[in-house]
């Protein structure tokens, strides 16, 4: 059994993560690193032949990513996750807190300034062929800036996310403690 002293007042108090967190967490943590590797990917075959289409993948999957975060963030609106264990350094407590606000907050802007930048860009935005208007007219330089904002943001979720597994593993294999699993499956 998993320690439940320190996360629960009641039996009744859900110590885990609902099944919906726990899907859209790892659902989307794969998703977001294979945007960013075919991000990557598809900037080194941009100016080649069939090139685009990578371009073209990299956008409709990302709009499957952007709903998908709004989705997750609207359903944590909702589901307050369960307090971690009551032992944890307060400066570990506020650290994961402030990577998690954070993390949030760049998967929300990341698609958005891809989605923007896409829309304002020569070849358009488009979700599997289907073309979206979203301007009334391309205008690169909006579109680049938009596309720097992007790429920066990239970074600064590569950053965020490094120290956030960090800190998960350290609680999976030096803590042993319930943080990991509370993430990790619905049923025990
Ligand atoms: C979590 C979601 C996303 C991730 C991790 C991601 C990641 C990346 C990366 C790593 C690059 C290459 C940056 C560079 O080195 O210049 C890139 C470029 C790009 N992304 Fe995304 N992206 C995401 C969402 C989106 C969305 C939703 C769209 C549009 C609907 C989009 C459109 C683009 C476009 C058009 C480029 C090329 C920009 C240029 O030509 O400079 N991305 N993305
Ligand atoms: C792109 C990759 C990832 C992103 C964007 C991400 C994002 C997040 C966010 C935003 C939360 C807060 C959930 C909430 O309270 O609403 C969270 C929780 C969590 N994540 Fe990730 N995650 C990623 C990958 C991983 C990986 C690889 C691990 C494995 C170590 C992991 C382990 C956890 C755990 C254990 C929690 C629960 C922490 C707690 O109870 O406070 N995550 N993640």
């Amino acid at each position: 059994m998993h320690a439940m002293k320190s996360t629960t007042t009641s039996p009744s108090v859900a110590w885990r993560y609902s099944t919906p967190a726990i899907v859209l967490h790892w659902v989307l943590a794969a998703l977001i690193v294979f945007m960013a590797a075919l991000g990557w990917w598809m900037m080194t075959v941009e100016h080649e032949p069939g090139g685009e289409q990578w371009i073209a993948l990299h956008k409709s999957i990302g709009l499957i990513v952007f709903t998908l975060v709004l989705l997750r963030l609207l359903w944590r609106l909702f589901h307050k996750p369960a307090p971690l264990p009551a032992g944890l350094p307060r400066w570990q407590v506020l650290l994961s807190h402030a990577t998690q606000v954070l993390m949030y907050g760049v998967m929300v802007v990341l698609p958005f300034t891809g989605t923007l930048g896409s829309a304002y860009s020569r070849l358009g935005l488009a979700f599997f062929g289907l073309p979206l208007h979203l301007v009334a007219a391309p205008d690169r330089p909006t579109a680049k800036q938009f596309f720097e904002l992007h790429e920066t943001l990239v970074w600064v979720l590569v950053a965020l996310v490094v120290l956030h597994v960090l800190g998960g593993l350290k609680h999976l294999l030096v803590d042993k403690d319930e943080v990991f699993s509370r993430m990790w499956r619905a049923r025990s």
